[in-house]
């Protein structure tokens, strides 16, 4: 079973195209240790044949360059791809915006929540995509699955879909109920774990988190891989940075850092390698020479990168 990072930062990306901090300057001088990243995006497969794309984000085009094992085999089909399904964890920008770019009347199937599917509904543009040609799924809550292609075809990757805290879309926000998280619900956003048919391992993937409670700590005891929420280091990083007004909770993000972070909630959970994906270009830990980066590193965390591969 092979899993691949194939975007590992936030939206916006890594620099992002109109961010003049230090770190997209420095991502932008080429500076050794500070990596350009694509955006939020993970692929997954059983027989190293057929893919599974989770989340298809604004540089999939680009993604799919530099990832061979998403490209158009020798010898296959004039039009062709070994991708046979994406699934969503949300229904963010970062998270969809990608779909417009796979039109070509190519199938594949589209799994998500009923919430995601509704924004795809109510967003014609995404009728690039036939429904005919590229079937929408509904992902049940915490069953496993089967992911299959267009036509139904098991694609050997099984998964198991659960609601996370988090939040509804920006896009999507009732900005007249800010105490009740503007509108979100359970099912707007998504974990999901991942395996493969006759295979032992499993990885959770969990690209948006706004709180770990013991719940899911006890879903993630015993996984091979934890693909975690690594949006910012400090909560109100990006207020400090003076980008914006707003904190990673606003955002439905947990901190990496402090008592409620990331790192120190899930320190007693037995995980097998633990990854940080989604991260936004105001983390410090995307400078590899950083004190945050060494200490994230000391924690026994890694920091995702694009290409990172994981053989579960
Ligand atoms: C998020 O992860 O909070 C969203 O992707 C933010 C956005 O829509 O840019
Ligand atoms: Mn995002």
């Amino acid at each position: 079973m092979r899993v691949k990072i194939v975007g590992s930062a936030a939206g916006g990306g890594f620099p992002q195209w109109n961010c003049n901090y230090y770190l997209s300057r420095a991502a932008r001088a080429g500076v050794i240790g500070v990596r350009p990243r694509t955006q939020s995006s993970v692929a997954a497969s059983a027989d190293g044949q057929n893919w599974v794309l989770f989340n298809a984000s604004p540089d999939i085009r680009q993604q799919i360059a530099d990832t061979p094992e998403l490209q158009p085999k020798p010898g296959h089909a004039l039009r062709s791809t070994p991708i046979r399904a994406i699934v969503l964890t949300n229904a963010d920008v970062d998270h969809i915006a990608g779909l417009l770019s796979l039109r070509e009347r190519q199938p594949f199937a589209i799994y998500a929540t009923e919430q995601v599917l509704a924004a795809l509904r109510a967003n014609s543009i995404f009728n690039v995509l036939d429904p005919a040609l590229v079937p929408r799924r509904m992902l049940p809550e915490d069953e496993e699955i089967d992911i299959g292609d267009a036509e139904g075809r098991e694609t050997g990757v099984r998964i198991q879909a659960f609601p996370v805290p988090g939040k509804i879309a920006l896009y999507l926000e009732d900005a007249t109920r800010p105490e009740d998280n503007y509108g979100s619900e359970a099912g707007d956003t998504v974990a999901v774990r991942i395996a493969g048919k006759g295979h032992n391992g499993s990885a959770f993937y969990i690209p948006g988190c706004a709180r770990i409670e013991p719940e899911l700590c006890l879903r993630l005891a015993g996984a091979s891989c934890l693909l975690f929420d690594g949006t910012v280091y400090t909560d109100d990083e990006m207020v400090v940075a003076g980008v914006g007004p707003k904190t990673g909770s606003r955002m439905g993000h947990l901190a990496m850092s402090g008592d409620e972070g990331s790192i120190r909630r899930l320190a007693e959970v037995p995980i097998g390698r633990r990854i940080f994906v989604h991260i936004n270009n105001t983390n410090p830990v995307l400078d590899e020479s950083s004190v945050e980066h060494q200490a994230v590193r000391a924690a026994g965390w890694e920091i995702g990168h694009d290409g990172m591969e994981i053989e579960l």
